[in-house]
């Protein structure tokens, strides 16, 4: 006799526990979903690679867009208090709550770069990084081409998740 599977969700309870691993990103979890994927939530690793595949899988545009839901590094939202429970947590865990006036213009001035050149925010897995660490490498990158950045980003995107869902399984 077969027990039911305590790992199934249904779809609702799914999106209502993931739909927020990428950032205003619901579909991301919806799709992992329609995949099959609900069994496999109480592995996070493994979650986050299927789920990983949905955003690696899907259009130029759709990326984007998930790039776009990324508040700057901080920047004014952080400032203001405005960011979702995970992103405040990330980036006050990497110290950019605490820049100094010269720190903060210099994160300024490379947001705005980096926006301009390649039309979506600097996004960067910061676990385990300082500001020092994170200048560097938003220094470096904002020299990469357009196709490059955008899958480095969608890589930081879905190590992000990882550390989101491992974050979670730890309660
Ligand atoms: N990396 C981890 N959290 C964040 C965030 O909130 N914004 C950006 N740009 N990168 C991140």
């Amino acid at each position: 006799l077969l027990e039911p599977r305590p790992s199934a969700l249904d779809l609702d309870t799914f999106v209502a526990h993931y739909g927020n691993i990428f950032e205003h990103s619901p579909w991301v979890a919806e799709a992992a979903w329609q995949q099959g994927l609900n069994t496999e939530h109480d592995h996070p690793d493994r979650l986050a690679e299927l789920m990983g595949h949905m955003l690696q899988q899907a259009s130029s545009d759709e990326q984007i867009k998930v790039i776009r839901a990324h508040p700057d590094l901080a920047g004014k939202a952080a400032l203001a208090g405005e960011l979702t429970g995970d992103s405040t947590r990330e980036q006050a865990g990497a110290g950019l709550d605490q820049c100094s006036p010269e720190e903060l213009e210099r994160f300024e001035r490379l947001n705005a770069a980096y926006q301009q050149k390649f039309g979506f925010p600097f996004v960067i897995a910061v676990k385990g990084l300082d500001r020092h660490a994170i200048l560097n490498a938003f220094a470096e990158r904002i020299d990469n081409d357009l196709a490059t950045e955008r899958q480095t980003a969608v890589e930081q995107i879905i190590r992000i998740a990882r550390l989101r869902l491992r974050a979670r399984a730890d309660g």
